[in-house]
């Protein structure tokens, strides 16, 4: 009889790897390296890049090289959403201490354990409710920790969460799973004072469509990313959600994407937001 050469195991392990690697580890590694790459203003520290990277900001395409990531940014504060069904991650970085500030969303997407797309947001002074000093003071507060396994809400229970709420701005008849409380952070702007009376469901504007939506969901924490276009503004949600209702909502709305677009841009916006909070 016959037995199996020992090199054919080798030869095989990686094939089985390949499709097992989309750790929280292995994403954690990443999104840390990412963390890294901005702080030191090297994109080469990110970790691990494809060769065929597809790399925009602002939705745009745009060169990896010479993008934000070769900005060196002192970070005050980083969150990462970890993916490992899509094999993605978001990261919310926060620098408001360094000479400009800067709130940036970033959603990374892995192709045979590889960084092959990133989709980045940037936010900077000019950009709408824009305030990293708060933007830092209410997100650190925020309680986005681990959530028990036995209360953990299905990625659908989450999704549909954030789906209801940007579809309420389209249509009023929608029912949103508000929780109470509920605290809206949009640019700077914080609709409650971090107590136990906030709520989410204030100042809604409506006539808005919030299309083309792309989703990277982290159940441990409860948490989504929305990368959308809000009638066509590059612009960011990400949401906790407990128990299957809303618990903190986080907007990131690009104004200074396109110099020649700004002032209809602006307002536009003006015409459908009413920010509650100031
Ligand atoms: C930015 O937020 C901080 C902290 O909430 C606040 O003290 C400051 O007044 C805000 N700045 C502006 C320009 O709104
Ligand atoms: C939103 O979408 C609806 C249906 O597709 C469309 O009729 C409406 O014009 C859109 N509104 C805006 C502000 O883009």
């Amino acid at each position: 009889m016959r037995t199996l050469p020992i090199f054919t195991i080798g030869a095989l392990a990686p094939l089985v790897t390949s499709a097992s690697d989309c750790t929280r580890e292995f994403l954690q590694d990443s999104a840390d390296s990412l963390v890294a790459a901005q702080t030191a203003g090297d994109p080469s520290l990110l970790q691990p890049v494809s060769d065929a990277l597809d790399y925009n900001e602002n939705y745009a395409t745009a060169t990896f090289e010479s993008g934000i990531l070769s900005k060196p940014l002192e970070i005050d504060f980083s969150r990462h959403y970890l993916d490992t069904t899509q094999c993605a991650t978001f990261t919310e970085l926060i620098s408001a201490t360094g000479s400009k500030p800067y709130v940036i969303g970033v959603q990374m997407y892995f192709t045979d354990n590889s960084v092959s797309k990133i989709d980045t947001l940037i936010t900077t002074t000019g950009d709408w409710l824009f305030n990293a000093t708060g933007t830092l003071y209410w997100a650190s507060q925020e309680d986005w920790g681990t959530i028990p396994e036995e209360e953990r809400d299905s990625r659908e229970v989450i999704q549909a969460a954030a789906d209801a709420y940007c579809d309420i701005f389209s249509d009023k008849s929608v029912q949103v799973p508000w929780g109470y409380p509920c605290a809206r952070l949009e640019g700077g702007a914080y609709t409650g004072n971090g107590g136990p009376d906030d709520r989410c469901d204030v100042g809604i504007p409506s006539g808005v469509n919030l299309t083309n939506r792309r989703y990277v969901i982290d159940e441990t924490i409860g948490a989504v990313s929305v990368f959308l276009s809000f009638n066509a503004i590059p612009d960011s949600h990400a949401f906790r959600v407990e128990k299957g209702k809303l618990r903190f909502v986080h907007t990131m709305t690009v104004m200074t994407a396109s110099r020649n677009g700004r002032s209809t841009t602006r307002r536009r916006l003006r015409g459908v937001m009413a920010p509650s909070a100031q």
